[in-house]
């Protein structure tokens, strides 16, 4: 009985011992085909890793700027330069700082050149849109084709980067509290003249007023504004500044009226 047993056991053990041979081998086998690759480091920086476990709605890119408030030398260096770096020898991309090759596409205007950034363009060679890279949002894509063309020729305004504009609650809330502080100092500098609270002006609404705007309000934003853009009986166009661009004049009735009971 302990003999079969021992007998047993000992081809139990060499069955063993030649699995793990050959397991080994494998391993051994495995790691000699693979050597020579090691993961990207820069994949495994710990800003990348963070960007990776960002709580979703809140995306950052891997230095920690949330959408939407990239700059445009960051954008281009993550993304446009794998073309359009200097030295970099990809189709028909014009090349950041070779002037010749942008001074023609810079004459398109900037808008055209957004335009054709955010959504692709297949002129000649192929521009993928917003240069692969769907998180990037329109403002952060034109401010980086104002980056690489300043540095080609070209002399463009970037839009401003509006801090908090954070993707998940829109780029809205800061153009509207931008334009409140707009409105406000428009109605200060000229629409109060008639329609301040205590105005004497014939007719006018009249700001906190609110009984008097009601009926007023009951028109709808775009009348409203359409109204201050034109003129309206005795209300002067544009309160009588030709200068004042339309969405000053806006800002400004959104101002007015939202003292006044209104919610444009
Ligand atoms: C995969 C390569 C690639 C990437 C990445 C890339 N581009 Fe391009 N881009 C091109 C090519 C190729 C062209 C030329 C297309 C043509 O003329 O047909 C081009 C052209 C352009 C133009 C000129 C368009 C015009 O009307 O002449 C602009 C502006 C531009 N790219 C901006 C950007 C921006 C901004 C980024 C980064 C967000 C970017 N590109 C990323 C390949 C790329
Ligand atoms: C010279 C005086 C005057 C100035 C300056 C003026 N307004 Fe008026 N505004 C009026 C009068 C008067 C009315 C009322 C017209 C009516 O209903 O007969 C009016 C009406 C309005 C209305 C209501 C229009 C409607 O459809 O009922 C808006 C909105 C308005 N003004 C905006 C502005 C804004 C914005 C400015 C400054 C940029 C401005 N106004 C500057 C005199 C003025």
């Amino acid at each position: 009985m302990n003999t079969t047993n021992n007998i047993k056991g000992s081809a139990a053990i060499t069955f063993i011992g030649g699995l793990l041979v050959l397991l080994i081998t494998l391993f051994l086998l495995v790691k000699l085909a693979t050597t020579g690759y090691y993961s990207n480091v820069s994949d495994m920086q710990p800003s990348a890793v963070e960007t990776r476990i960002q709580p979703t709605g809140r995306l950052t890119m891997g230095d920690g700027t949330p959408v939407g408030e990239r700059e445009g030398k960051q954008v281009f260096d993550k993304v446009c330069i794998q073309c359009h770096g200097a030295d970099k020898n990809v189709a028909f991309a014009p090349k950041v700082t070779h002037n010749d090759e942008w001074s023609a596409r810079i004459a398109k205007g900037f808008d055209t050149l957004v335009a054709h950034a955010i959504n692709g363009f297949n002129g000649v060679g192929q521009m993928p849109a917003r240069g692969g890279d769907s998180t990037l949002t329109d403002d952060e894509v034109a401010r980086a084709v104002a980056y690489m063309t300043n540095q080609s020729g070209g002399n463009f305004t970037a839009p401003a980067v509006q801090k908090g504009d954070a993707a998940a609650s829109g780029a809205s809330a800061p153009a509207g509290q931008s334009a409140a502080a707009n409105g406000e100092a428009v109605f200060n500098k000229l629409c109060i003249a008639c329609h301040a609270a205590n105005s004497a002006f014939p007719n006018s609404p009249k700001i906190t007023h609110n009984d008097e705007w009601a009926p007023r309000l009951a028109q709808g934003r775009a009348t409203l504004v359409q109204h201050a853009i034109q003129g309206f009986k005795t209300m002067p166009a544009r309160g009588g500044d030709a200068n004042l661009s339309d969405a000053d004049v806006e800002a400004a009735v959104v101002y007015m009226a939202n003292q006044s009971g209104g919610k444009l």
